[in-house]
């Protein structure tokens, strides 16, 4: 019996080992089409199904089928490519054909803090979470391409989408792009990067012409897209509403063909904003590979059976068979596609990714606190309030949830903690915690079906809502103002530019009321651009959120508590009035009409002269600048040096925790050029580097310094050029803050 049994099991072995060595791929012979081939070089999968393929099959990859959905092969089990919104979070499911939500009810999604808030951490492993996190709740949803991330320059406070946003310095953003495009795409999801290009403002965006020098464009508008191409691997773009110099950038020659898949080599597909695409003609020869938007031919029209009206459907047909498209053409395009839907939907590694698990809203509310920025700080924070204090929180902004709204970037999510309940929960039996609205801002509650499920009606008038909060204001051993913009038009919001930089529904006079009366004043200014803040000398604290998603209020909660130091910086200058920015005249912004020109005409007569590039070269006053935020420790910088290192150079400094907490500090390392035969700015970032210490704790930075980063973009010899002569390397904590000044020659 025993024996018997001893040869059952070696026999049950033995089936087991050949079951599993069957599984094994390269054991067993793929005896399919080379396409459906997962370990078959990606070029070859390409090549067999093009191969395969009709000329209306191939057309039909180039254009929108859907909403949000473009075609696959369905005859050869090629799957279709699902596109999702956006930047923040996953989109909820919107109807076939509609903008409408499609009522699903298993949508919900984590909402990350907003890509400014991403940017304002100047943390690229912070960059690379959020990648993987959002990447993985696309690939869980099944979407295949992602609508994001934006990284047009904030050109003009007044852009309604500097939220989405990375900042005003196209080294930041490119920095942080790389290893957010790394790790979405580690998921098997394409990253696509957007808008490109030029186009930073929101006022008549698909009507007006950017005119830029290539100087400004090479510096200053493209590096972020360059890194995100060449660096980050980017398998997707989408082209932007606006003209750059006189052609439609969704197929602009010099643009797509020439940069991005000429000088950069992309190999991926050039998506059209949704009804970017204008022209017949353009879109087949200029470097579009996917027509998107809906019921559009162009922008407008609605037309039955909208989707074959595409510039890239019937009208391409008739091209290809007439002889004004070439197959080539065609090819270039399908070949795109099908590689975008081998990488992602049958990517050779399996993804399943995960959905609003414990792990991504912990990563989202890590980044949303490590984003806030501390700017001014007399003491009062960390906050530790007596036993039972009395703690006001005054404004709409620590009530009213923020996911929702803005646009494109508009999020249904699983829950959203609201600053008010956040300060609640940490203060609960400890202080007593009372909130007056002192202001009502935006009383919508939903936005494309998304409803929050709050009441913000008010009934009280401007005056008494003032004098409640004043007066509850006189009671309160603390303050805690939360206001700032919200997502409505003409705020922090797509479609809309802001008007100014002042808060709006009269909080300044708000904050002034009640500076008056309260000895411990803390300020938050919640936005996704800068604001104007006239009272910030009688305010005790001042503290910058974002929108940050899920976690906002938890994350904003961390850093007044100091259970999170802050760490955060400024992605852009914190300018004391817009008057005081490079953008003077109309032609600058938001454009003119000339005389014969179809298109409103915008001139970047500033140049390269944008953010603290123009502040600190004009040596103006700014309320805080470019790379600007405290910690409730203090640091400082010695050793500084600079040697020359292969090609180019190297810097290096140390940093010190020289204060009693724990904390972080960004290592800023700006170049100057002294003599130049063209104007340069000046300083510019070349360097960072986010460093934690224990306190008392040291450690080195370094920062590699390659001719590129000496160089300005010489215009006629189309090409980088870095003068000789005498450089300075400046080793800072914000770009006003300059604690080493190091000359050094080329
Ligand atoms: C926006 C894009 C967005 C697209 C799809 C457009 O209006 O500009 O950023 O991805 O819509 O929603």
């Amino acid at each position: 019996m025993k024996r018997i049994f001893a040869y059952l099991s070696l026999a049950a072995a033995i089936v087991m080992t050949a079951a599993c060595r069957s599984n094994t791929p390269a054991e067993k012979p793929f005896d399919g089409p080379a396409y459906l081939n997962p370990a078959a070089p990606l070029e070859e999968r390409v090549e067999d199904a093009l191969a395969r393929m009709t000329l209306e099959e191939k057309v039909a990859l180039t254009h929108a089928q859907s909403k949000f959905s473009s075609a696959g092969v369905p005859r050869l089990g090629i799957p279709e490519l699902w596109h999702t919104d956006g930047p923040h979070g996953i989109r909820p499911e919107v109807l076939w054909d509609e903008w409408d939500q499609a009522g699903w009810t298993n949508d919900s999604c984590t909402a990350f803090p907003a890509l400014v808030n991403l940017a304002a951490t100047w943390d690229r492993d912070l960059a690379r979470l959020y990648g993987k996190s959002i990447g993985e709740e696309a690939r869980y949803r099944k979407k295949d391409i992602l609508l994001g991330p934006g990284i047009n320059m904030g050109r003009t406070p007044l852009n309604g989408r500097t939220f989405e946003y990375m900042g005003e310095d196209p080294y930041l953003a490119g920095q942080l792009v790389v290893p957010y495009i790394q790790g979405v795409q580690g998921e098997g999801v394409a990253a696509c990067v957007k808008h490109f290009a030029v186009n930073n403002q929101e006022t008549r965006r698909t009507a007006t012409n950017s005119i830029v020098d290539d100087r400004t464009l090479y510096e200053i508008y493209l590096p972020a897209f360059e890194a995100a191409v060449k660096e980050g691997g980017a398998w997707a773009v989408m082209g932007s509403y606006n003209l750059w110099n006189g052609q439609f950038n969704c197929h602009n020659k010099r643009l797509l063909c020439d940069i991005l898949k000429g000088e950069w080599g992309f190999d991926g597909v050039v998506v059209s904003d949704w009804g970017g695409c204008r022209d017949d003609d353009e879109a087949v020869h200029n470097g579009l590979d996917i027509e998107m938007g809906t019921w559009t031919d162009g922008l407008h029209s609605d037309a039955s059976d909208g989707y074959q009206n595409y510039h890239l459907a019937r009208p391409f047909i008739e091209r290809l068979r007439d002889g004004r498209a070439t197959e080539d053409e065609l090819n270039d395009k399908a070949r795109r596609v099908l590689r975008t839907i081998f990488r992602t939907g049958m990517s050779p590694e399996t993804h399943y990714g995960s959905f609003t698990s414990p792990e991504h809203f912990a990563a989202a509310r890590k980044i949303a606190a490590e984003g806030i920025v501390l700017l001014k700080n007399d003491g009062i924070l960390p906050l530790q309030p007596a036993e039972g204090a009395k703690i006001l929180v005054v404004g709409e902004n620590a009530y009213k949830m923020m996911v929702v709204g803005g646009g494109s970037s508009n999020l249904k999510t699983k829950y959203e903690v609201i600053p008010l309940d956040a300060i609640r929960e940490a203060f609960d039996g400890k202080a007593e915690v009372k909130w007056e609205r002192g202001y009502v801002g935006d009383t919508t509650t939903d936005y494309n079906k998304v409803v929050t499920g709050q009441d913000l009606s008010e009934s009280r008038s401007a005056a008494r809502l003032v004098a409640d909060a004043v007066a509850a204001a006189r009671e309160a051993e603390y303050v805690i103002f939360i206001g700032g913009l919200n997502k409505s038009d003409h705020q922090d919001n797509e479609g809309t530019d802001r008007l100014d930089i002042v808060l709006p529904y009269g909080q300044d006079k708000l904050i002034e009321a009640l500076a008056e009366v309260s000895e411990n004043l803390i300020v938050v200014n919640i936005s996704g651009s800068p604001v104007a803040m006239p009272w910030s000398e009688q305010a005790d604290a001042i503290v910058q959120a974002w929108y940050g998603g899920s976690e906002s209020g938890h994350a904003l909660v961390d850093v007044l508590t100091g259970a999170v130091n802050p760490s955060g910086k400024l992605p852009f200058t914190m300018p004391l009035a817009l008057a005081d920015g490079p953008l003077k005249t109309e032609r600058q912004y938001p454009g003119i009409r000339e005389e014969g020109k179809e298109w409103w005409q915008e001139y970047y007569d500033e140049g390269v002269f944008i953010g603290y590039r123009w502040y600190d070269t004009q040596k103006l006053a700014v309320q805080y600048p470019f790379g600007h935020g405290l910690s409730y420790t203090t640091f400082e910088i010695s050793d500084a040096s600079v040697k020359a290192a292969g090609e180019g150079f190297e810097v290096t400094a140390t940093l010190t925790n020289s204060g009693k907490v724990a904390g972080a500090e960004v290592v800023q390392l700006y170049v100057s050029d002294t003599e130049a035969t063209v104007e340069r700015p000046e300083k510019e970032l070349k360097g960072f580097e986010k460093v934690f210490l224990e306190p008392g704790e040291s450690a080195t930075v370094r920062f590699p310094l390659d001719r590129r980063a000496l160089s300005f973009f010489d215009a006629e010899a189309h090409d980088w050029k870095a003068e000789p002569g005498e450089f300075h390397a400046l080793i800072g904590l914000s770009s006003r803050d300059i604690r080493a000044d190091l000359s050094f020659n080329l």
